[in-house]
């Protein structure tokens, strides 16, 4: 039997994943100053062990100013790389490529934790010493009734911000990432830059869509140099605002082929986000119901993708690689449900080496292997993910 391509590994660059399945960044809002913890450290190891080829860490904010609340993991200081390099370590030792995004939450900084209301901080957070802080855009124009008016950036500010991208950087290649991804989506600062809805800077960093690239594009030129060559690099995009007046599939896939221009090795296809949540954005939501961004951009951009958004099945996610919608599939939320996705993924699709527990980490597998035969004579129910 031919194993399914979700299996098969691919190499990126000088990088090997043994997979084709990469989990999807999760904030923790768990980090205290922008240090990751222990909680960050079993979250995350929790996807090597359980098969992922490639386990991305959170959002990593470059700045402070660049978190969406005060318990975001940060890379903008030496202090934050120790915790960092012990989870990219884990990862690696567990079979995983280690991964890491990095953020800058522009005007969308300075909010509550989702389960303090996931909305700009307010009394309430301010009373439990959560203060605000400045927010900073290409834009002086808040996200809603509510948020804060954030700062519109000049030009020598841009320029210090681009140095601050190229430190974290520089940080998480000490750290012992292997993988990174620029955050150019959910309405954060370098899609902020992208949409003409929060763009309406007059220089030349505004304008026509060409003014709008120029900061995220020099945002990934300033990464990509301090990236080391063997090392891929991925951007996020919100494929479509899905916004009157914003941006259209048609202005990514342009950006999209400038990122590839300046060695961006795949586009990761997400939606959404500019005025709010990305799961508030106007864009129905059904299986895969970005996979078709996903496809759409690989074509027309000729740039390898990353499909994600409601991938559970997984005969879907090996459909997506099969009918050559993406490269890579992320996920995410279903990885919370059950850590193991991706070695559960591979008994129902028959996938591996041919021996059930061959995958697994040997501390269970040895055993789950024994216990197999025997359970194989129970009578009762089929056994729970395993293809017969
Ligand atoms: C708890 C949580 C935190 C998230 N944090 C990030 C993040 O740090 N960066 C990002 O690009 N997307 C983030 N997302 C979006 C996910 O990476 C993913 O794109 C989204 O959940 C859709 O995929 P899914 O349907 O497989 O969950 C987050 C989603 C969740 C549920």
């Amino acid at each position: 039997m031919s194993q399914p391509l979700l299996f098969q590994p691919i190499t990126l660059r000088g990088v090997t994943s043994r997979n084709r399945i990469l989990i999807s960044p999760m904030c923790q809002y768990s980090a205290i100053d922008g240090l990751a913890n222990d909680w960050h450290l079993v979250h995350l190891g929790k996807f090597a062990q359980g098969g992922a080829g490639l386990v991305m860490v959170e959002a990593a904010a470059v700045t402070a100013e660049g978190r969406i609340t005060h318990g975001d993991v940060g890379i903008w200081n030496d202090a934050q790389i120790a915790p960092l390099k012990r989870i990219a370590a884990f990862l690696k030792d567990n079979g995983a490529v280690p991964s890491i995004q990095l953020a800058h939450a522009g005007r969308k900084a300075s909010m509550q934790r989702p389960w303090y209301g996931n909305a700009a901080l307010d009394a309430a957070d301010h009373a439990r010493g959560d203060l605000p802080w400045r927010t900073v855009a290409p834009s002086a124009i808040a996200m809603d009734e509510g948020w804060l008016t954030p700062h519109a950036l000049e030009a020598a500010e841009l320029a210090e911000l681009r140095e601050q991208w190229r430190r974290a950087t520089l940080r998480a290649v000490e750290a012992g990432f292997e993988f990174a991804e620029v955050h150019c989506a959910h309405g954060y600062l370098l899609h902020e830059f992208l949409s003409p809805l929060s763009n309406r800077r007059s220089d030349a960093y505004g304008g026509d869509r060409a003014g709008r690239m120029r900061y995220p594009l020099e945002i990934i030129e300033t990464v990509r140099a301090a990236w080391p060559a063997e090392r891929p690099l991925s951007v996020r995009i919100s494929s479509v605002d899905g916004i009157d007046g914003g941006l259209q599939l048609q202005d990514q896939i342009a950006f999209a082929r400038e990122a590839k221009a300046r060695g961006v090795d795949l586009i990761d296809c997400s939606s959404g986000g500019l005025l709010g949540s990305a799961t508030a954005a106007r864009i129905p939501r059904g299986y895969g119901f970005q996979v078709p961004y996903a496809d759409e951009i690989r074509r027309s951009a000729e740039v390898a993708t990353i499909a994600v958004g409601l991938i559970l099945h997984p005969q879907q996610a090996e459909d997506v690689l099969a009918n050559g919608h993406a490269d890579l599939v992320a996920i995410g939320r279903e990885a919370l449900f059950d850590p193991n996705w991706p070695l559960h993924a591979e008994l129902a699709l028959g996938g591996g080496s041919g021996e059930v527990f061959a995958s697994w980490p040997k501390q269970y597998g040895w055993w789950l292997e024994r216990r197999e035969p025997g359970l194989r004579k129970l009578d009762g129910p089929p056994l729970p993910f395993r293809k017969v």
